[in-house]
Formats: C-alpha cells, sequence, structure tokens
C-alpha cells in the first residue's frame, strides 16, 4: 500500500473519463480510486478507533458528544458511529486532491472529511448538502456495501419557505466497492441512501470548494486554521482580528470610535454543529 500507487490508479481511472463527464452529469463513479489495500488499511484503523471511543466514553475520559476520538452522536443517523476530521481522512483529502481535479476538471480547496460505520436500520434521508460540500466524494472503506442514491435533476429537492422539500423521483443508483469512490455536486444534487438491511459499511466523504468560487477561501479547511482540527476551530463568517494580547478588535464598518474587545477564545470558536447534512 502506498500514495503513490493510489494517485496512479485513480489517475489511470481518471484518464477512462472526461471531465466534461461531469460538468454535464454533476457526478462520476471512479472504480478503484484508491488500492484495496490503502481501503483495507483505513477500515481497519477506524474500526480500531472505534473501540477506543468506545472505551474513552464509557469510562468518562471524553465526552459523548467528543470530536477527538469520533462519537454516536450525529442527530442525522442517530447512534451510528461518526468522525469529523479524523486526521486520517483529512490526510485522504488532500492526497486525492490532485487526482480529484483531474476527474472534475476543477481546481480545488479542500473543507473537510467526514466518516461513518453505518449500521443496520440506519437511512440517510433525500438532502442537499451546506456550502462546504460543493464537490463531494463517498469513498467506500469496506464491510458490507450500501447503495448511495442521486437525482440528477438538480431541480428536484430544496428549500420552500426555509424547509427543505424532497423530491420524489426515483433516482440514480450508484454501488460502490471498497475503494470506489463517487463524486457528485452535493449542494444541487438531492441525494439519499435507503434503509441499510446489513452491516459495518464504512464510507468516508472527501468535500471540496471550486477553488474559482467567491466563498472558497473563506471555506478553505471549512474555515479552520488546518485540516485535522476539531469543528470548535471553525472560524466565524467575518473573523475578527487577533491581537498579539489574544484579544480581539472588531474592525468590521463602520469603525466603533473606541474598539471593543474581548476575549479571543470565546469569540473565534463557533458551537460544534449538530448535524453536517452529509
Ligand atoms: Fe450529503
Amino acid at each position: 500500500m502506498n500514495l503513490d500507487q493510489t494517485h496512479k490508479n485513480l489517475e489511470e481511472e481518471s484518464n477512462l473519463h472526461s471531465s466534461s463527464d461531469f460538468e454535464k452529469n454533476r457526478y462520476l463513479v471512479i472504480r478503484g480510486a484508491i488500492s484495496t489495500d490503502l481501503a483495507e488499511f483505513i477500515y481497519t484503523y477506524f474500526a480500531n478507533k472505534r473501540l477506543v471511543a468506545k472505551a474513552l466514553i464509557d469510562n468518562k475520559i471524553i465526552a459523548a458528544n467528543n470530536e477527538y476520538f469520533g462519537n454516536w452522536t450525529d442527530t442525522q443517523i442517530p447512534n451510528t458511529y461518526s468522525h469529523y476530521s479524523d486526521i486520517a481522512m483529512e490526510t485522504l483529502l488532500q492526497k486525492v486532491k490532485p487526482v480529484m481535479e483531474k476527474a472534475t476538471g476543477i481546481k480545488l480547496v479542500e473543507t473537510y472529511s467526514y466518516a461513518r460505520i453505518y449500521k443496520k436500520g440506519d437511512t440517510l434521508h433525500r438532502h442537499k448538502d451546506r456550502l462546504s460540500c460543493e464537490i463531494s466524494t463517498t469513498l467506500n472503506l469496506g464491510g458490507s456495501a450500501w447503495s448511495i442514491f442521486l437525482e440528477p435533476d438538480s431541480a428536484k429537492g430544496g428549500l420552500i419557505d426555509g424547509k427543505y422539500v424532497a423530491g420524489n423521483t426515483a433516482g440514480v443508483e450508484i454501488k460502490l466497492e471498497p475503494g470506489d469512490m463517487l463524486i457528485y455536486r452535493g449542494c444541487e444534487l438531492e441525494h439519499w441512501r435507503e434503509p441499510y438491511e446489513s452491516d459495518g459499511c464504512t464510507q468516508v466523504f472527501l468535500h471540496y470548494n471550486n477553488a474559482t468560487s467567491p466563498h472558497a477561501e473563506e471555506n478553505r479547511f471549512d474555515r479552520r486554521p488546518y485540516l485535522g482540527l476539531p469543528s470548535i476551530f471553525r472560524k466565524k463568517p467575518e473573523p475578527p482580528k487577533i491581537l498579539e494580547n489574544s484579544e480581539v478588535v472588531f474592525t468590521t464598518s463602520p469603525k466603533p470610535t473606541t474598539p471593543s474587545t474581548i476575549k479571543a477564545n470565546n469569540e473565534i470558536n463557533s458551537p460544534i454543529p449538530k448535524s453536517f447534512g452529509l
């Protein structure tokens, strides 16, 4: 297993597709995007991490909703192990970016990774993603496969009077084996999974922004200083200037005659989101 080989596999596979396919369809499947050896390694690593997380939580060493070892508190898929920004997954996010760019024909900025080990009975309801998921992948790492569905018509599903109204279409079923990757425009195409009848499907979502989008720089690393950090490091959309004495001065106009100052720790961190709309 090595990442150079992973890149080679993905580059060879992406050569079989034209980036215009992605432009036209807004999704693309790449078989063998990473080697089965690498997929198996990460699958085993993540299964081990789940066991460690459970032991640490059960013994009250870490909080039930911690983001350092993963948790079972994501309301989108209740009681399923999930992990925002696991460092190995964030490294994968970095390493597949160049070949993602080749496959899509789009220069990308990394936003974040999110991994889950699905259990029997899980359902991923029809939804579209938040802005940090402009160009997304779901990559099968192992376990019993679970199909994902996409609605190719971007007009289906969306907000009406502030409430999400799902489409009522059959969509396209995508079956991924370990190492296979689906690339899709998560903010535009509704996607979902039907109730899972097996157990243990391990998937990682790798999310990117189009580098030329107006919000791309703001969304870089999901508004964190760098990859691998938990969501408490996510900055607000207009981060205040941080002074050397760790105080904050608001610089948005109109400028106050006397700067308002507050402690940085209280202002640059945002609460942990309940769900990432994956
Ligand atoms: Fe999603």
